[in-house]
């Protein structure tokens, strides 16, 4: 009867109002030349309004609040920072699998460890593999936009820009020119079809949806003179677009640049040379520069991107932020993680590691500089400054919900954190991916931290090699009169997510994902002749294949069968059917099947909820835009209907749970405030009424922290929710409808702590919770 949920995908253009309240951060200037006091904006409590995409307001809460139009929603990431998106301005995501491979420095590791594994990217079904990747990886972490280095091939670009263009990420990216000193396999036959090949990429994919071209000849050392006038050629003929190359890392390097342009000054004067300078134009690494170099990088308006943890994992030398950002000739500088030679994707840790960086140059940077290098420096350095990087109004809505109190250190650190600057500082010393609650790409969340993030010590020592998101189910029982029993675990049996559990014929269900490592469904029963589960086992089709399951199952009977609606994978937002019979003519689970309307149009949601009611199975779920809608399946004919709206235009951040009472279908759910409401609909009347407010007797809302869960039993409509404490950690809580008295003051379940993930069935007598331990 629970929800079935996986982490929401972004889509395209929103259309209505979206809001998030939190403490917002961005910043209007660049805090180098100042004390960074003036450069910072903070609005404790503040409200981001967003629409299509863009930000049209930020500011106070409490006077934005008033003017939202009806039906807009507001998300509250309460005692989470805001900010502007990570900007990662040097990034080869066909590095990604080769990541922290030992030993060499850069012109040997090029060859022994890049090479071979760029020349995969020839073949289109590795490089979509991996561009997923990527991505996920990305938003994750917080970055909603990058510079990104393909491979040599048309096709790693296609890839990439078709998993971007379809979260709608705002990214530049561009094919690798190479024509010298590198495998053969891996070069471009000619500098000529090298250009016409990057031509061809720039009309197919420059300023379609938000992607960006960026010409991108390797390094001097893997371009001919030749190369390197047409890639300067190219990004000239097409203005808007960006050009990206490797700069003075490594002094080999440096070296054998000198030895194959003899008649260039310098480094940055072969680059000059071929009018490869100019704003828009992104160098890499920059470590080993002149005072020549560094002025003429200033006065063209190019940027740098400084990549530490890639320059101190090569051994490739310290950079110099003094002279990148000299008062008097300063060079846009960003922050590039340069995944694979990079050791992180995140741009939390890579600011941890500029500091250090810095130190040794005697240039500590405060958390304002920090951030600023990674949001609006990484902006300016892409010449795209006044579209992405800041929350002030105009900008396009691409932002992070940052979590200070993440994982016990962080919480422990920040707990008397007095300024901004000292979260923000603390966020980079010790932040990673765990510290991103959400990402937002234009306006919709793109991205959600699964709600346990800081492991507990277990409290068994079964199943120890299993990641730190599984944890163990366990299980509880309310009966009045007596009410909760102890908190037991059931035997052998984990989850990353929440159970979907339903009494059937005589037995209680189970129903979960085995552990991260191992997603397929998973079940165990409970029995009440014996008072004990059965032992949990992996689900078998009737074909005798494995069911892959990401996320929470809901389940329900209806009529003879038990229904399972669940996700296979985390990216794959389509909604999978199957039953189950004990016996009969259909005995066993049936192979699972998408859930289509009639016409064959395939329902996608991010998270779903069963029941049955009047003869037919209902499902009520969350779509990818956050809209609640419905439909419903005959068990006889297996159809299912088309889906329709749940009335109210809301949307909700949360899964929506649904259980018949008496006459109606009940639906509680949240409207993105955190809080609970409810509705019902009747089959007599074919309609649904308002969305109202669950409220306790003194009239006060009642909290939550994740998808309720409901269930009817002895007469009342029980509804289960989670309030979280610190690090994911909560209490269950639980409240109860009565028709005649609305409903009851929350108390808590038992001594349970839970994690969010949960379910409850009546079961023969008492009422049944199992949840993540
Ligand atoms: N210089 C030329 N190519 C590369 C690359 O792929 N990574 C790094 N770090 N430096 C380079
Ligand atoms: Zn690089």
């Amino acid at each position: 009867m629970n929800a079935v949920t996986t982490p929401p995908e972004a889509g395209g253009g929103c259309g209505a109002v979206t809001a998030v309240r939190g403490s917002l951060v961005w910043f209007g200037e660049d805090p180098f030349p100042t004390s960074g006091e003036g450069a910072l904006e903070y609005v404790e409590d503040g409200l981001l309004v967003c629409r299509d995409g863009r930000i049209t307001a930020a500011g106070e809460y409490s006077d934005l609040v008033e003017k939202l139009p009806v039906g807009a929603t507001v998300v509250h990431h309460r005692d989470k920072l805001i900010l502007p998106g990570f900007v990662d301005p040097h990034v080869h995501y066909v590095q990604t699998r080769i990541i922290g491979a030992y030993g060499d420095q850069l012109l040997d590791w090029l060859q022994n460890s890049v090479y071979p594994e760029e020349a995969r990217f020839a073949s289109r079904a590795y490089a979509e593999r991996f561009a997923k990747l990527f991505c996920e990886q990305i938003l994750r972490n917080g970055t909603t936009t990058a510079l990104v280095n393909c491979a040599t091939y048309p096709v790693s670009v296609d890839a990439l820009f078709e998993e971007t263009h379809r979260r709608g990420m705002r990214v530049a990216a561009g094919k690798v020119l190479m024509d010298r000193n590198a495998r053969p396999d891996l070069l471009d036959p000619s500098p000529r079809q090298g250009y016409e090949e990057s031509e061809a990429l720039i009309r197919k994919w420059h300023g379609v949806g938000r992607s960006l071209y960026a010409v991108t000849p390797r390094f001097a050392v893997a371009c001919t003179g030749e190369m390197l006038r047409l890639a300067g050629k190219l990004w000239h003929e097409h203005p808007g677009t960006l050009m990206q190359t490797h700069l003075a890392e490594n002094t080999d390097e440096v070296e054998e640049v000198r030895r194959l342009f003899p008649d260039r000054k310098d480094y940055v004067d072969v680059y000059e040379h071929y009018g490869l300078l100019g704003r828009g134009a992104v160098f890499a690494h920059s470590v080993h520069l002149e005072k020549r170099e560094w002025k003429r990088l200033s006065a063209t308006g190019s940027g740098v991107a400084h990549c530490p943890t890639s320059n101190l994992f090569l051994g490739s030398g310290l950079f110099s932020m003094r002279d990148a950002r000299h008062r008097k000739r300063p060079v846009h500088t960003g922050l590039g993680t340069d995944v694979g030679g990079g050791t992180s994707l995140s741009l939390l840790q890579t600011m941890g590691e500029a500091y250090k960086v810095g130190q040794l140059g005697h240039v500590p940077m405060d958390g304002t500089k920090l951030f600023y290098l990674a949001t609006l420096g990484g902006a300016e350095t892409m010449g795209l400054e006044g579209v992405i990087g800041s929350l002030a109004p105009g900008h396009e809505a691409d932002f992070v919900v940052l979590d200070p109190s993440a994982t016990q250190l962080l919480a422990a650190r920040t707990a008397e954190s007095e300024t901004v600057d000292d979260l923000l500082f603390a966020l980079a010393t010790l932040g990673d991916d765990r510290a991103v609650a959400a990402t937002y790409v234009g306006g919709r969340v793109a991205h959600e931290r699964s709600p346990c993030p800081d492991p507990k010590p277990r409290r068994s020592s079964r199943r120890r090699w299993n990641r730190s998101r599984n944890r163990e189910l366990r299980w509880l029982k309310f009966e009045e009169g007596t009410g909760w029993s102890k908190d037991l675990e059931v035997p052998g049996a984990w989850s990353p997510h929440g159970p979907g559990i339903e009494a059937y014929k005589s037995l209680l269900y189970c129903l979960h994902q085995d552990t991260a490592a191992n997603p397929f469904l998973w079940w165990d029963v409970y029995d009440k002749e014996t008072g004990a589960w059965r032992g949990d086992r992996e689900i078998t089709d009737v074909l005798g294949n494995r069911v892959p399951n990401h996320g929470q199952p809901a389940v329900s009977h209806a009529n003879d069968f038990l229904y399972c609606v669940h996700h296979r994978d985390v990216s794959d937002t389509r909604l999978w059917w199957s039953r189950y019979n004990i016996e009969g003519p259909e005995p066993g689970w049936s192979a699972d099947q998408v859930v289509k309307e009639p016409g064959g149009r395939e329902v996608r949601a991010t998270g779903a909820s069963l029941t049955v009611y009047d003869g037919l199975l209902y499902c009520v779920l969350r779509r990818e835009d956050s809209t609640l809608r419905w439909l419903s399946h005959d068990t006889g004919t297996k159809a299912w209907s088309a889906e329709s709206d749940v009335p109210g235009g809301f949307t909700s951040s949360r899964t929506p749970v649904v259980e018949r009472f008496k006459d109606h279908l009940y639906c509680v759910h949240d409207r993105g405030d955190d809080q609970l409401h409810w509705m019902t609909y009747s089959s007599v009347s074919r309609s649904w009424s308002g969305s109202r407010r669950i409220e306790d007797p003194d009239g006060n809302p009642v909290r939550t922290s994740y998808a309720p869960a409901i269930a009817r039993y002895n007469d009342h409509l029980y509804c289960v929710f989670h309030q979280e404490d610190s690090g994911g950690w909560g209490r269950l809580w639980w409240t109860r409808y009565d028709e005649g008295k609305g409903w009851s003051r929350p108390e808590r379940v038992g001594a349970a702590i839970s994690s969010a993930g949960f379910d409850v069935s009546a079961y023969h007598g008492p009422l049944f919770c199992v949840h993540r331990g």
